[in-house]
């Protein structure tokens, strides 16, 4: 079952095209990956998706459902989450605090009710700490959950952030750039996420990444851009020896191989 799908989607910004009449499908269950040099329009589909941007021609849709006839503050509620290429948490809260903000969009009492804290607003407050909670163990956080973001690792926060958008309980997934500033370690680690994410939690993952090594690991097929234009699509193996994908490279500091980030040993967050 398709899950997302774009048709013929153009974004200009006055002359740029940032986004050249790309289509592209994302099934229920799948990991799907965005590759390309620096300026290819893959964050510009991220906007698009999450309705950042409007785009100038095209379609897109969640499940037949008209996302572009919803606007930004919907998409949450509509299931969609995502992590950012500069990760954004609150600083100054904690981890548990920055998790139960993604509780956020399943909240259904009122303010006064959850102010007097009666009937339904403290069974619900159970049902938030469970749901985060789940997700603190599920992505070994433990042992920083009461720590405030500001004191933690590059590695942890970047955990954290995905943990934030796992506790909206989306069906959707847009990860840009998640192995980004992480060492070769830290983006096992985060392969084995992203595999578990699809695998047990049954969520798709749309996901912008670099590390070819990451990419090849966990995607059931890639999308390459260049000059916001489709390359090509298919396995990891497929694009990456695309004559068409390979000269988009030439001349750039080419496709990151990322070594053999594969999936020998589960490791720790930290
Ligand atoms: N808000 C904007 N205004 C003007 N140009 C933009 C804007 N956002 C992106 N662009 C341009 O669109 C192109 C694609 O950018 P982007 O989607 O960020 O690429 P990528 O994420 O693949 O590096 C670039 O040329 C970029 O400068
Ligand atoms: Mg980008």
């Amino acid at each position: 079952m398709t899950l997302l799908k774009i048709e013929n989607a153009t974004m200009r910004f006055g002359g740029v095209v940032a986004v050249d009449n790309v289509s592209l499908h994302v099934d229920q269950g799948e990991v799907f990956a965005l590759v390309g040099p620096n300026g290819a329009g893959k964050s510009t589909v991220f906007n698009l998706i999450s309705r950042f941007y409007t785009p100038t021609e095209g379609a897109i849709t969640l499940e037949g459902e008209d996302l572009l006839a919803h606007p930004a503050h919907d998409i949450a509620k509509l299931g969609i989450a995502r992590t950012f290429q500069n990760i954004e948490l609150f600083e100054n809260a904690t981890v548990l605090q920055n998790l139960l903000v993604g509780r956020h969009r399943h909240k259904r009492t009122n303010l006064l009710s959850e102010m007097t804290f009666l009937g339904n607003a403290r069974s619900e407050e159970k049902r938030h700490r469970q749901a985060v909670e789940e997700v603190i163990d599920f992505l070994d956080l433990q042992a920083y959950r009461d720590k405030l973001i500001a004191g933690l690792p590059y590695g942890v926060r970047k955990v954290v952030e995905l943990g934030r958008a796992l506790a909206t309980e989306p069906r959707l997934l847009l990860l840009d750039e998640p192995a980004s500033g992480l060492s070769v370690e830290e983006t096992q680690d985060m392969a084995f996420w992203i595999e578990d994410i699809q695998k047990q939690m049954g969520i798709t993952v749309l996901m912008v990444e670099h590390d070819m090594g990451l990419v090849s690991a966990v995607s059931d097929r890639v999308m390459a851009l260049s000059d916001g234009k489709e390359l090509a699509t298919g396995t990891s193996r497929e694009v990456q020896s695309h004559p068409a994908v390979i000269e988009a490279y030439l001349g750039t500091s080419g496709i990151q191989k990322g070594g053999d980030t594969g999936k020998k040993k589960k490791g720790k967050a930290a």
